[in-house]
């Protein structure tokens, strides 16, 4: 029986930042970040935007088709959590209006939580064929105003509908995987904005990369040559170029320019507009490479690195299943993606600075367009969300 992903959908905030404005702020060339991290956008959540807002932005569509009525599972990735105790899951579930028959819980390990969930929704879905499991990723990048990381920042997520039989992508048994005890970026629970040694956590990423892949190579008997296309962890999209160069160049595979650009491509596309989303970036990766390859990639198979800082790196692959076309939200991504409004740099920084009260008193949020749901108030240290659907 094969098990994997039957759909997927993302969703990211309506604001965004060009890089350009931003390196006019930093003074410092646009190219350095346009070419040099390849970045061009980054998405900024509205003040009544927050990953739980995200989330169920993302499930939205999923609800409108039916797909969440047979959900016994839901896992919500997070590193931007809201909550020390209540899994954000448990507000997308009601906003989603689920049904009380299912699990829900958080999952944290910074970038590779979403993995980690949908590694245990195969688990859930081999045992219960029948049954189906959400996993959601959605994060908000932070990092402190002009600092090496900024221009890094973004926000998104993604829902993921794990099935048997899956009408997108069957996921391979094998997987490689590492965890080492590392400090290359972390955020300690009195900040809002995350610590990074970048530089090391370039390499971090790539060892782990190397390590998770000779796994997998043991495992599978497959050798890189065996792939028709590359996602990877995409905290910029530079990252996951020069990692797919350094894992070629160290298991000796020759990788001209032009190919190294058609296995990679398509994937980055969304990444480059929208930023870091953090658990969810490699999975804005495949709806990127699933929603804009002009090639019929059915019977494909794909490579997936995910990586989570401090850290656990996984190596997998799945299948892209016959038909997967008919079953995307590709022209709701191209909508969502098109119709964004630009910030000025002041306005950037006004979001930025824009903290959630924490005196417990009584606050209703401005409403700005964010999507079908918001985060209407704090009422009592009680978060309020408001769904603008009927
Ligand atoms: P930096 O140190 O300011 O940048 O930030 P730089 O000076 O190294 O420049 C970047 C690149 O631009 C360089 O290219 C420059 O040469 C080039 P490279 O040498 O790397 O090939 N450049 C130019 N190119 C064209 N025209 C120009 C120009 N100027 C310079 N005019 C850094 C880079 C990655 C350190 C920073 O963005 C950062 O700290 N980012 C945050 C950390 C991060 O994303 N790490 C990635 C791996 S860890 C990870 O992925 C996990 C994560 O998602 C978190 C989680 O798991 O939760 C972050």
């Amino acid at each position: 029986m094969n098990i994997g992903i039957d759909r997927i959908s993302f969703y990211t905030s309506h604001y965004y930042v060009d890089l350009k404005t931003l390196a006019e702020a930093r003074q410092v060339d646009a190219d350095k970040y346009y070419l040099g991290i390849g970045q061009e956008k980054m998405g900024i959540p509205a003040p009544d935007e927050d990953v739980v807002t995200l989330a169920a932005s993302a499930a939205y569509p999923l609800m409108q088709d039916g797909e969440l009525d047979d959900v016994e599972l839901l896992l919500f990735a997070t590193e931007s959590g809201i909550d020390q105790s209540k899994a954000a899951g448990i507000y997308v579930h009601g906003l989603l209006e689920m049904s009380p028959r299912c699990r829900t819980v958080e999952l944290k390990q910074a970038c590779y939580g979403a993995t980690m969930g949908i590694q245990m929704a195969i688990g859930f879905v081999a045992r219960n064929p029948k049954k189906k499991a959400l996993v959601i990723a959605s994060d908000v990048a932070r990092y402190e105003l002009g600092s090496p990381g900024e221009a890094t920042q973004g926000c998104g997520s993604v829902a993921i509908l794990i099935s048997a039989d899956p009408r997108l992508l069957a996921i391979d048994p094998e997987s490689g995987y590492y965890t080492e005890d590392v400090m290359d970026f972390w955020r300690p629970n009195y900040r809002s904005e995350a610590l990074v040694d970048g530089k090391y956590s370039t390499m971090v990423y790539i060892h782990a990369l190397i390590e998770s892949w000779k796994q997998y190579a043991e495992e599978s008997g497959r050798s890189l040559t065996d792939f028709d296309r590359f996602c990877y962890h995409i905290p910029f999209t530079k990252m996951a170029e020069k990692a797919h160069k350094k894992l070629c160049r160290k298991f000796k595979v020759q990788m001209e320019a032009e190919q190294m650009q058609q296995l990679l491509e398509e994937s980055l596309r969304y990444s480059r507009i929208t930023g870091n989303c953090y658990s969810g970036s490699m999975y804005v990766g495949l709806t990127s490479l699933l929603d804009t390859a002009a090639e019929d990639l059915s019977g494909k198979r794909v490579g997936f690195y995910s990586y989570g800082s401090g850290c656990v790196g996984e190596f997998f692959s799945g299948v892209v299943q016959p038909g997967y076309r008919e079953v995307l939200y590709a022209d709701q991504h191209a909508k969502m993606l098109a119709e964004r409004t630009e910030l000025t740099y002041q306005q950037y920084e006004d979001i930025y600075h824009y903290g959630v009260p924490t005196d417990g008193g009584e606050y209703v949020f401005p409403q700005y367009k964010t999507g079908p749901f918001r985060f209407s108030g704090i009422s009592q240290h009680k978060r309020e969300y408001e769904s603008l659907v009927d």
